[in-house]
């Protein structure tokens, strides 16, 4: 019987986490989750509704008066606001600038973790995000923490941009993967720290199909079964 473990997922901005977590979920049968989407469904209703990213208590507010959903697809998690999809307007620029600050606050936090837990509670799942070794999940089977080296990051999202047709400026896209990196792992609440018993696997110079290889292993190790 194939044995439902949880696996946390954690690194920071364009590590490559998402691309991982959803093929490393297909090939052990696992849901996927990918909990940065959550809190960049929030951003986009906040800047929709003209609510300041620092104005915690308005933010709070709005999140208890929010439903967010994820669903999968046949290419990955599908998201929803309020029963709408905003799969993809949740990855715009004004978005992924404000997500950080949006994701400061210690009751959004609270708040989101929750949610977050409840969604891993039958397990079978990858989760990836910033705090799910630490916070969300601290007693996961399986913790890895995904780093890459700055530059290696802004060429892998300069290079997925590029595919989209979507032009980007490199020195521009590699300031803001630091300001956030930075953002994250400064703020008082769950910065993004790695978990003291996570795996460390720096992707700098792996191919996707290396960390999703590698993974894979450290949940048979577990249990899981491939
Ligand atoms: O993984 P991502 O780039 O979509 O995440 C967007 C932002 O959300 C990121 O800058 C930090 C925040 N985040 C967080 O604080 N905790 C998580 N578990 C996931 C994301």
């Amino acid at each position: 019987m194939k044995k439902n473990i949880r696996i946390a997922l954690d690194g920071p901005a364009a590590a490559g986490k998402s691309t991982a977590a959803k093929k490393i979920a297909e090939k052990l049968g696992f849901i996927y989750i990918d909990t940065g989407a959550m809190y960049r469904t929030l951003t986009y209703k906040a800047l929709k509704n003209q609510i300041e990213p620092k104005n915690e208590q308005e933010l709070y507010t709005l999140l208890m008066n929010t439903v967010i959903e994820l669903k999968p697809g046949s290419d990955g998690q599908l998201v929803f606001l309020d029963g709408e999809e905003v799969t993809s307007e949740i990855r715009q620029q004004d978005v992924t600038k404000n997500v950080s600050d949006v994701a400061l606050h210690q009751l959004v936090r609270t708040e989101m973790v929750r949610r977050q837990q409840e969604l891993v509670k039958n397990g079978g799942i990858v989760m990836d995000g910033r705090d799910i070794g630490t916070a969300v999940i601290p007693d996961a089977e399986l913790k890895v923490f995904m780093s890459a080296t700055a530059e290696e990051r802004a060429k892998r999202r300069y290079e997925e941009h590029k595919k989209q047709g979507i032009h980007s400026d490199f020195n521009q896209l590699k300031a803001e993967i630091e300001q956030r990196d930075h953002i994250d792992s400064t703020r008082a609440v769950s910065p993004l720290v790695k978990a003291h018993d996570a795996v460390e696997l720096d992707t700098t110079h792996m191919s996707i199909s290396d960390v999703v290889n590698k993974v894979t292993a450290l949940a048979a190790e577990r249990g899981a079964t491939i």
